[in-house]
């Protein structure tokens, strides 16, 4: 298997599998003398735990990170940082579970692509390294990241906007900030959270499960950002939102409303305060040429329904290649939204701290008179 580490300055690297020992975080790049704590790492971690509410899988996992290297004395080194967390809740019942279904592909997983490429050596246990465990060390990696972040003053915030079809109000970043947590969904319009959650639970009865929208906003982030031809950040980003597990798509802005649109109505125009440039409105996403433009990032991220399910399912047997039912399996989220906002929150953060260092150490190196120049 290649491709766990995501990142070129930056790097964050995964390993683990859903019922493995553990999941290792390794991030390489983290600067000297940056303040980290477990508790800093925890935090982030908490929010993207299973068995949080009625919403999500009732699999326990305490998710108690350990940071093992690159600090002393609660400062980092500049030596790569190195965390663990030890899967606790793998319990015989579950193995026995997936054993008894390891030969049948379950529709909207993962284990039909990889017996191609791993045949029998494909881990089968809670889809392996396909699982959404493997997440948690992008929100290990992202949370290192928000404390960088923190001291540039870029805030980023992720929330569900959108359930099986009920989306939330349109309200400002302040009013986002204040609400986003304060029910099991994550969605920061209370009133319009009642009603998804009340129909997640309708969704949940019948065995079935519900998809959603996921809104991540960065704000603070400052123009420059990003390289302009295969390096993009809009691009970079797309890429690490789009590699997480049930993901199906990736918006920036207004996104796909531009196939209905005149340029008139789409273009932002830019107006000058203080001096400074800015554009009237935001439907580009806080991008021109794939390069920050000093507004708001706004990246809407699609999720699929959880693909297990309660339902019986056509499904087929590998070993023998015939057609057989899938039975409802174990444990299932009802829906995955209220989980992967951290995760989306995390590969945002680790872009935006990529592309800072790549582009701080290009100016460096170049070091020519750019008064335009704002990074
Ligand atoms: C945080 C998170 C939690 C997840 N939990 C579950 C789950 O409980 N049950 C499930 O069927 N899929 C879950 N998934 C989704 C699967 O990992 C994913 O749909 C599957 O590997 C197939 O990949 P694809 O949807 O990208 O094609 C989760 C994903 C994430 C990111």
């Amino acid at each position: 298997m290649t491709g766990n580490t995501f990142g070129k300055l930056f790097k964050v690297t995964s390993c683990g599998e859903s019922y493995g020992k553990a999941l290792l975080t390794i991030v390489d790049g983290v600067p000297p003398g940056l303040e980290l704590t477990n508790e800093m790492i925890q935090t982030e971690l908490d929010k993207r735990k299973p068995g949080q509410s009625a919403l999500d899988s009732p699999r326990k996992e305490t998710d108690i990170v350990d940071i093992v290297s690159g600090m002393r004395d609660g400062f980092t080194t500049g030596a790569p940082v190195g965390m663990t967390v030890y899967n606790v809740d793998r319990q015989d019942i579950h193995v026995k579970q997936y054993r008894d279904v390891k030969e049948q592909i379950r529709p909207g997983h993962a284990e039909y692509t990889f017996f191609v490429k791993y045949g029998k050596y494909a881990d089968w246990c809670g889809a392996g390294r396909a699982s959404g465990r493997e997440s948690l060390g992008r929100v290990a990696g992202g949370a290192v990241a928000k404390q960088i972040l923190l001291k540039e003053g870029i805030e980023v915030l992720g929330y569900v906007s959108e359930s099986h079809g009920i989306k939330m109000k349109p309200m400002t970043f302040e009013d986002i900030k204040k609400n986003y947590r304060k029910n099991h969904l994550n969605c920061p319009d209370l009133e319009t959270a009642e009603k998804m959650i009340e129909d997640i639970i309708k969704v949940k009865k019948t065995g079935d499960t519900a998809g959603g929208i996921v809104e991540v906003i960065a704000r603070g982030v400052p123009a420059g950002l990003g390289e302009p031809v295969f390096d993009k950040l809009r691009a970079t980003i797309a890429h690490g939102i789009m590699s997480i597990g049930a993901i199906t798509g990736v918006e920036f802005g207004a996104g796909f409303k531009a196939a209905n649109v005149t340029g008139y109505e789409w273009n932002d125009e830019p107006y000058l305060e203080n001096g400074k440039v800015r554009f009237r409105t935001n439907r580009s996403g806080g991008f021109l040429g794939g390069i920050t433009n000093g507004e708001n990032l706004i990246i809407r991220c699609a999720v699929k329904p959880t693909p297990t399910l309660s339902i019986q399912q056509k499904s087929i047997d590998m070993e023998k290649m015939e057609e057989k039912d899938l039975e409802a399996i174990t444990r299932r989220d009802a829906t995955l939204c209220p989980r992967m906002y951290p995760v989306c929150e995390a590969m945002v953060r680790m872009c935006i701290v990529d592309a800072l260092m790549i582009a701080r150490g290009y100016d460096n190196v170049n070091r020519i008179e750019n008064p335009w120049r704002q990074i």
